[in-house]
């Protein structure tokens, strides 16, 4: 990945020396300023019908006279903003992609007063447009040719501000790669060994510190909650710890870490509690969370924001077999309070109770755990939002924040302690599920019950982790949500529960 800026004279975009020129073009006609003969291509590229300045329009006009880049791309967009802009990107490159271009410079026209923002939005939609996954395809496409994206500035203040978006948006476009990358890979090729060895050759290879615990380390730890999900499976569990470390030791008040946890269920049959068959290939994506959390790290550990942060994550599959955890077993989770297993297929929460306790240790600023929790969640988001759960006011309005600004969004729902009623058990101090209905919520209300000395917030990605469908594959998402709330707590001096808020 190589991006850059320029700074372009007034009238110079013509001459300027790429193997194809991308222009967005804001507002609903061809603002002015932009120079010859690229204004008359595009002004007749709208004329002979192949051009309009409409939202999602986009034309290729190949050796323009007088043009240096051999290929010209105009692509329209209504409204100046990051969103827009990055759709508009990302459409252009679903063209761009398929030809032999090398380098690739990007003009945004028409759009006033540049910010870091946009610059980030060209890049994460570079990222989204150019990842392929082969590693157990060996047909698949070969790589497109476009590696270098050179973004062109009107001044050297724009410049400085786009190179700042750029340089943020190149680590998110890692992070969400190598979190696409892990999640797409099949159970098979993602066992909760192969997902630690993975963690642990990012972290050596970024610099930071890792710890892999196997089955006796979690023992010994008193998970009998996440060892209870892991009993049924032949492969063996993991608990995985990677520490980033920006504010170095002795530098008090903003030391206290921010710690992400992730799901990390390398596949889901449901267990005893089986799942039906149609679609379960899906569950391979069960440890989506987890690839975000190894992701953000990535991103993080490129970034080196003067803030320390740690990633949590269990992993595990989750299966039926002769030792499975059977309906109605009882188990003790590592806060010492006993569950009722009522429902094998609710697991996510099974082994985040216990990696939530653990996090105590670390009198964390604040706690984000991360999981393809829910099938309710999807019912109730869809595809476009994360499910977001918080007490926590001011938690939860910086990631909704983070979220917006890296159009990775998500929403806020309820964690009324009316909620809670549902868990409740005869024969454990709780079960692990309520009704169907606010399905979502329970097990958010589940996790709560592990929380109460920690500052915390649950992201349930179910419906935004992945698509289905023809373009079935992982998001990477919420990589960048959670590396822009990481950034925003720089400088942050939050003492955990309790105390300043
Ligand atoms: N991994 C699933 C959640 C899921 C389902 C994610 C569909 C994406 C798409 C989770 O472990 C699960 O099975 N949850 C159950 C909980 C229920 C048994 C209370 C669910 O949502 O059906
Ligand atoms: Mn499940
Ligand atoms: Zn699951």
């Amino acid at each position: 990945m190589d991006f850059r800026t320029h700074v372009i004279a007034p009238g110079a975009t013509s001459r300027f020396g790429a193997d194809a020129l991308l222009i967005v073009c804001a507002g609903d006609a061809l603002a002015p300023g932009l120079d010859e003969p690229l204004a008359t291509a595009v002004n007749e590229a709208v004329a002979h019908g192949d051009f309009a300045h409409k939202a999602g329009k986009q034309a290729y006009l190949r050796q323009v006279p007088g043009v240096k880049a051999a290929r010209v791309m105009v692509a329209a967009v209504l409204q100046s903003s990051p969103k827009a802009l990055k759709a508009a990107v990302a459409g252009a490159l679903g063209t761009l992609k398929g030809l032999g271009a090398k380098h690739l410079a990007v003009l945004l026209h028409g759009f006033g007063p540049l910010s870091a923002a946009h610059a980030e939005a060209v890049a994460t939609a570079w990222g989204d447009a150019l990842y392929v996954y082969r590693t157990t395809k060996p047909s698949a496409p070969a790589a497109p040719a476009l590696q270098k994206l050179t973004l062109l500035a009107a001044s050297k203040a724009e410049a400085t501000a786009l190179g700042e978006g750029l340089a943020r948006g190149a680590a998110i476009v890692e992070g969400v790669t190598l979190a696409r990358e892990l999640a797409n890979r099949p159970g098979n090729h993602c066992t909760p060994t192969m997902l630690a060895d993975e963690a642990r050759k990012m972290s050596r290879a970024q610099g930071l510190r890792v710890e892999v615990m196997d089955k006796k380390a979690i023992e010994k730890l008193g998970m009998g909650s996440f060892l209870a999900v892991a009993q049924g499976s032949a492969e063996p569990p993991r608990f995985i710890v990677m520490h980033y470390e920006g504010v170095p030791k002795g530098a008090a008040k903003n030391a206290a870490p921010v710690v992400l946890v992730g799901k990390g269920i390398t596949f889901d049959t449901g267990g005893i509690s089986l799942k039906p068959g149609p679609e379960m290939d899906e569950m391979k994506f069960d440890m989506g969370g987890a690839a975000s959390v190894i992701g953000t790290m990535r991103a993080i550990a490129q970034l080196k924001p003067k803030v320390n942060v740690i990633g949590v994550i269990a992993a595990t599959e989750n299966m039926p077999g002769g030792r499975a955890v059977k309906p109605g077993d009882v188990v003790t989770s590592m806060s010492g309070q006993t569950i009722e297993i009522l429902n094998t297929d609710a697991e996510g929460r099974l082994i985040l109770c216990d990696a939530l306790t653990y996090t105590e240790r670390f009198k964390p600023a604040a706690v984000v755990d991360i999981a393809t929790l829910t099938g309710a969640c999807v019912i109730a988001l869809g595809n476009v939002r994360s499910g977001l759960f918080s007490a926590d006011d001011g938690l939860a309005t910086e990631l909704q924040a983070a979220g917006d600004a890296a159009l990775d969004p998500c929403w806020r729902m309820p964690v009324d302690e009316d909620y809670d009623e549902a868990l409740k058990s005869n024969f454990a101090d709780m079960g692990n599920i309520g009704g169907r209905a606010g399905g979502a919520v329970t097990a958010a209300m589940f996790l709560k019950r592990f929380t109460a000395k920690l500052r915390w917030a649950h992201l349930d990605i179910a419906g935004t982790a992945w698509k289905s469908g023809a373009a079935k594959g992982a998001t990477g998402r919420p990589v960048g949500l959670l590396t822009h709330f990481v950034l925003s707590q720089e400088g942050k001096a939050h003492a955990g529960k309790g105390t300043a808020k």
